[in-house]
């Protein structure tokens, strides 16, 4: 016999989804897309930042430079949010938008560093559009970086990160920074700290790879 459900569990999970929705709206760290003023102070960006705990470390180790996680989904960030509070950051902001609206929220040539940690790999070929390297997002990027920024890149799926390096090549950026086990390098500890992503799957042995690129020369 199939296991009995309780109903009641279905009414607490929404209730504790809005509660999450409350938070976001409510925290003066977190903004909707409209609310948000395009900005040019911004130095590192995370798209798909999920709960973004990463970036919020990341806040802490770099007080004077601004950070912006961006997402689709609220009651991730809000968890960010909660804990950049709780460490009384003035440097990290929150947004809910997509990755494509990226050149709707920062001024052209402004940011140092775009970060993409594992993005959703979309393994399905007619899906390949969405995913977040793909060169429609990549055109996008080079316009909100400054000439000298770069787009940083940890993943586990090697399928996903192999073909990434393919459409960066292809559209002309620069490999500066190469690790197929960025865990085992010599690279920069920032690189390191881990996503919640990447604390699940390292525990589950998986490897981390990372691309540090620069943009197409204009
Ligand atoms: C696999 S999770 C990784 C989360 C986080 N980077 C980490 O490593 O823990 C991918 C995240 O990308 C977000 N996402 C997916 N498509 C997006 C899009 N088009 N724009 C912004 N975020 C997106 C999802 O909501 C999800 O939180």
């Amino acid at each position: 016999m199939s296991e009995q459900l309780n109903p009641k569990d279905f009414i607490i999970t929404r209730k504790r989804k809005k509660y999450k929705f409350a938070l976001f709206a409510n925290s003066p760290l977190c903004f909707e897309f409209d609310e948000w003023q395009k900005a040019d102070d911004v130095d590192v960006v995370e798209i798909g930042a999920g709960n973004a705990h990463f970036l919020v470390e990341l806040a802490a180790c770099w007080p004077n430079q601004q950070f912006v996680a961006l997402d689709v989904k609220a009651d991730r960030l809000q968890s960010g949010a909660r804990k950049a509070t709780e460490q009384r950051l003035t440097n990290i902001r929150f947004v809910r938008a997509r990755a494509d609206q990226i050149d709707q929220l920062f001024m052209p040539c402004t940011l140092s560093t775009i970060w993409l940690t594992f993005s959703d790999p979309f393994p399905r070929k007619r899906s390949s559009g969405r995913r977040m390297t793909h060169p429609n997002f990549l055109r996008k990027y080079a316009t909100v970086l400054k000439p000298s920024g770069a787009l940083l890149i940890k993943h586990d799926n090697p399928d996903f990160f192999n073909w990434s390096l393919e459409q960066l090549v292809a559209e002309k950026w620069q490999i500066t920074e190469l690790s197929f086990d960025l865990h085992e390098s010599e690279l920069a500890n920032d690189y390191k700290i881990l996503t919640a992503y990447e604390q699940r799957w390292l525990g589950e042995g998986r490897i981390t790879r990372f691309a540090h690129v620069t943009p197409p020369v204009r």
